[in-house]
């Protein structure tokens, strides 16, 4: 435990992306830090119930089906044998050595883990009460909030984490549900649900909307939920759950149309209730510095300062999308401004990446905010199926979308679905950084016979010259 007498150039509550980055960053430019974390390690949702063992559990998942259905065809037969405890161990191991990693990165630059729970207590000072009860107050010239986010409730579904989960409780099933009920089809739950599903679950999912996923792109949207269904998840779409009964043998939820009509109930083994996460900012003292989150709880920044001198606020806490790369932008950013440097985010090449297969990937504005804006755009696509790669790997379906300025051919959104495009966004967010045009990335060498070869095809179809096939 720190000495409280020391004051801190830098205070962050909350050991996310957001907090640990911010805490290295300070330590890298020679500020003294200290990051106030509760849980007992560090790295926030993503590395112990978010990215991290989402990601591990959709590798294995992904793993045990190819060895089911599509080793065969390859000319491997195989019989596999599911082994859940060991696929649930080494996602942990994996958790484990990750948030270990943040700790040794802490030591190295000299930023202190400060355990316990932080609230702010007027300005320039945190409360910290560890878990024995001990209250310790430390100074700091300036503090950062980086509390993050967590599940949001519906009324009438109560989370237990026995037969009504959130994304936490999905992560630990001892078993492989016969049937999962999804309520929301975000980003968590088409995630979640293609976990289960991979291992043997019967998915429904439900959702509010009269489509899935929003925010992606429609066109791309409407292909993902076709590729979905035919991996034999169901969906029920404009569909609100109005009650939720759990037993010890499963849930009943009643689901009734959202253009009225009559109710239904539905049965599952599990529920998961992934309709988006809200901002923690509830006891946290905004109050003693004159700070008021707004109506969604979410705390107000511009240029990760609050309305309180010498207080930051970055992350899922802050408006904007809810991804880790967004928190460590940000607390990078946030620290060197501290630093007197010039921090910088660029929020409008913020790439998103749904990892199920196919997976999708997008970055930039959508054609639906292209049209909203009455920006005059061309449009280049090309399908995996005439990509030599995805068709030698039996990986063909979904296509590359790029989106440039009619006039001045500068590349203003791309929507990716399909083989490893999570991995392949990122050549278009350099060449959106950069401020590329099309016609860049169409000229560009790309190696052959590659998934990326897709990616200038579509920027050559921006101008009609696609010819790959
Ligand atoms: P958090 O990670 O929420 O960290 C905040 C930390 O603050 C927590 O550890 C909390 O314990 C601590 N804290 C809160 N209040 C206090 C207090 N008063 N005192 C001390 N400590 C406190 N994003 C992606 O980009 N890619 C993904 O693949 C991805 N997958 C996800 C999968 C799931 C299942 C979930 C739930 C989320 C996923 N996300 C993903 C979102 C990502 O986890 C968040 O955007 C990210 O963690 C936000 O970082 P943060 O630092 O703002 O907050
Ligand atoms: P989400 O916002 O992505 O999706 C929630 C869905 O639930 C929406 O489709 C919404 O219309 C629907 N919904 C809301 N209320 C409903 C109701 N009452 N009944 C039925 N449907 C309802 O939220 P989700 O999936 O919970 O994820 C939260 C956030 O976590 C994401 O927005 C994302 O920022 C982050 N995340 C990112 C991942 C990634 O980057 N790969 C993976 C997982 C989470």
């Amino acid at each position: 435990m720190a000495d409280s007498a020391i004051p801190y150039d830098v205070v962050i509550i909350g050991g996310g992306p957001g907090g640990y980055n911010a805490a290295i960053r300070a330590g890298q430019l020679g500020l003294k830090a200290a990051c106030v974390e509760k849980r007992v390690t560090l790295g926030g949702v993503c590395l112990n119930v978010g990215c991290i063992p989402s990601k591990a559990l959709l590798h294995a998942s992904e793993m045990f089906e190819l060895a089911s259905k599509d080793f065969a065809g390859l000319g491997i037969d195989v019989t596999p044998k599911l082994n859940l405890p060991q696929m649930m161990k080494q996602k942990a191991e994996s958790v484990t050595a990750l948030t270990k990693g943040i700790e040794f990165l802490f030591k190295k630059n000299k930023a202190d883990w400060i355990k316990g729970t932080g609230k702010l207590a007027g300005p320039g000072k945190v409360e910290v009460t560890a878990e024995d009860g001990a209250v310790t107050t430390l100074e700091a010239r300036n503090i950062v909030i980086a509390t993050g986010s967590e599940p949001s409730t519906l009324p009438g579904v109560t989370v237990d984490q026995k037969r009504i989960v959130d994304s936490t409780g999905a992560l630990e099933l001892a078993d492989v549900p016969k049937s999962l009920i999804v309520i929301g089809a975000g980003i968590i739950g088409l995630e979640l649900g293609s976990v289960w599903r991979r291992l043997g679950a019967q998915v429904t999912v439900v959702e509010f909307l009269d489509r899935i996923t929003p925010g992606m792109d429609a066109e791309t949207a409407k292909t993902f939920q076709r590729s979905l269904t035919k991996q034999g998840m169901v969906f029920k779409l404009g569909s609100k759950v109005t009650g939720a009964k759990a037993g010890d043998a499963g849930v009943e939820l009643t689901v009734e149309p959202v253009a009225g009509g009559p109710a239904e109930t539905l049965k599952a083994d599990y529920v998961l209730l992934a309709i988006g996460r809200r901002p923690v900012t509830e006891g946290l003292g905004l109050e003693s510095v004159g700070i008021t989150a707004d109506k969604h709880g979410f705390i107000e920044t511009d240029h990760w300062k609050t309305s309180a001198p010498g207080v930051w606020a970055i992350g899922d806490v802050t408006h904007g999308p809810m991804l880790a790369h967004k928190a460590e932008d940000e607390a990078v950013a946030c620290i060197e401004t501290i630093a007197g440097q010039a921090g910088h985010v660029n929020y409008g090449i913020i790439p998103s990446v749904v990892y199920t297969f196919p997976e999708v990937a997008w970055v930039g504005k959508t054609e639906e905010e292209l049209k909203d804006e009455g920006r005059a755009y061309k449009a280049g696509k090309f399908p995996f199926s005439a990509n030599s790669r995805a068709k030698v790997n039996h990986e063909a379906e979904g296509f590359v979308k790029v989106l440039a300025d009619a006039v001045t051919d500068e590349i203003l959104g791309v929507h990716m679905i399909g083989p490893h495009v999570g991995e392949m966004i990122a050549e278009y967010c350099v060449a959106m950084e950069f401020r590329a045009a099309s016609e860049d990335v169409a000229r560009t060498s790309h190696p052959h016979p590659t998934l990326s070869e897709a990616l200038r095809q579509a920027a050559m179809g921006v101008e009609g010259w696609t010819m790959q096939a």
